[in-house]
């Protein structure tokens, strides 16, 4: 299982979830990974926020693919508005987590990165460490469904994670 890094400020933890657009992946990851943390007790102790590191969609809610799918399995889409990732993050948060490869390279191009907190979102992925979230922007309702299945069991491996180095 991969390991979380220690928090920043012991008993607290940030994370934040990075794609390209920040209206399909990351936002699903987000709405999902936060539904768990409170599912396990933590929603005071761990903060989870998103972005894209493009700028087209700023201020925009989530796809409407994404968020019909996110709502018809019972999470809350609706609070989502897209940003753009800043450079400040990479050493603010705890984990930065890339749905791909490109973003991953993407958020290296910010600054200066530690391999253990900026890294691949399935590098936690129980079943297929190390894969990408597919862009699923471009094709049909089965490239969502398929996100959140990787999401859903994903962000229960870092939950487990997350809990065990919080203590
Ligand atoms: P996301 O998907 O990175 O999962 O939010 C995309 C959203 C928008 C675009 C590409 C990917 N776009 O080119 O506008």
């Amino acid at each position: 299982m991969t390991q979380a890094p220690p928090p920043r400020t012991p008993g607290r933890y940030r994370i934040a979830l990075v794609c390209l657009g920040n209206i399909c992946r990351s936002p699903m990851a987000d709405v999902v990974l936060a539904a768990r943390v409170a599912d396990a007790g933590l929603d005071d102790r761990v903060e989870v926020v998103s972005a894209g590191t493009g700028d087209w969609h700023v201020g925009e809610p989530m796809d409407r693919r994404a968020a019909a799918l996110l709502t018809a399995h019972g999470y809350d889409a609706s609070r989502h508005r897209a940003q753009q990732v800043l450079a400040t993050w990479l050493a603010e948060h705890d984990l930065v987590l890339a749905m791909d490869h490109d973003n991953l390279r993407d958020l290296r191009d910010l600054g200066e990165t530690d391999p253990a907190r900026v890294r691949l979102f399935r590098d936690f992925d129980p079943d297929e460490p190390g894969g990408e979230v597919p862009d699923p922007y471009f094709g049909g309702d089965a490239g969502f469904r398929t996100v959140l299945t990787m999401v859903e069991r994903t962000s229960d491996a870092v939950v487990a994670a997350v809990a065990g180095v919080l203590g």
